[in-house]
């Protein structure tokens, strides 16, 4: 897979060379382009934002440099190109899945009061928002797209860090961890887990989960429990 991200904060990305994802994009298991909107501005003094016609606070990116860069890294329109904002589609573990299918994704950063509306008409596909607050540009949301979706790719995680157990894989929250020691503090590990029995454990788990789903996310254990009758 490979994710083009278009952005006048390319430094910004450097944040994704480390940690799991890092380790993935150095094997080549994706690929993430990250290209600086200001290289294709036809400005003299390569400016990407102007005043908004009509009046009001903040500057707006311009459309040409955008326009550019989009055609410059996906000529033929192969990407699915997304608009980071705050009026898309809310991102949840579905959609993660979903664009972890695709062979292209274009990710379009908006920085300042937002983007020339003629571009996104022109251009874009779909608008996507990671939560109803408003980050200061989309480099934030970006990455944290690529990172849940990365998650999904083959190759990304290793046999230790499978991606079936976790909180969303079945709907629910995920159960509460321990590791050494089994005494803390005076608090114990719960006795089940100590013992080595797997059809308990998975049980003790189950239960766990369900209860915490219950009490903080009542939407997912609707959600759940609709989608388990329907089965
Ligand atoms: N840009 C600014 N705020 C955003 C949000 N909540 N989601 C995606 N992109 C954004």
């Amino acid at each position: 897979m490979r994710i083009d991200v278009l952005t006048v904060f390319p430094e910004e990305f450097a944040a994704l060379d480390s940690g799991v994802v890092g380790r993935a994009l150095q094997k080549g298991v994706f690929e993430v382009n990250v290209v600086n909107i200001r290289d294709y501005s036809a400005d003299k003094h390569r400016r990407t934002d102007d005043y908004p016609f009509g009046g009001g606070a903040g500057m707006v990116m311009t459309p040409q440099p955008i326009y550019d860069a989009i055609q410059a890294v996906d000529p033929e329109r192969k990407a699915r190109r997304i608009y980071m904002s705050p009026r898309g589609r809310t991102f949840d573990h579905e959609l993660s899945l979903e664009l972890a299918r695709e062979e292209r994704i274009l990710l379009l950063c908006g920085s300042y009061e937002g983007v020339d509306e003629r571009v996104l008409e022109l251009c874009i596909d779909e608008e996507l928002s990671i939560g109803d607050y408003v980050l200061t540009g989309g480099e934030l949301a970006a990455m944290v797209v690529i990172n849940a979706l990365s998650r999904h790719i083959d190759g990304v995680l290793g046999c230790s860090e499978s991606d079936e157990d976790e909180s969303f894989a079945d709907g629910l929250l995920e159960y509460p961890q321990y590791t050494r020691p089994s005494t803390f503090m005076g608090k114990e590990v719960p006795e089940v887990l100590l013992n080595g029995h797997h059809a308990k454990i998975n049980a003790w788990r189950m239960e766990k989960s369900l209860e915490l789903t219950k009490e903080r996310r009542p939407d997912l254990y609707e959600k759940y429990l609709k989608k388990k009758d329907e089965k």
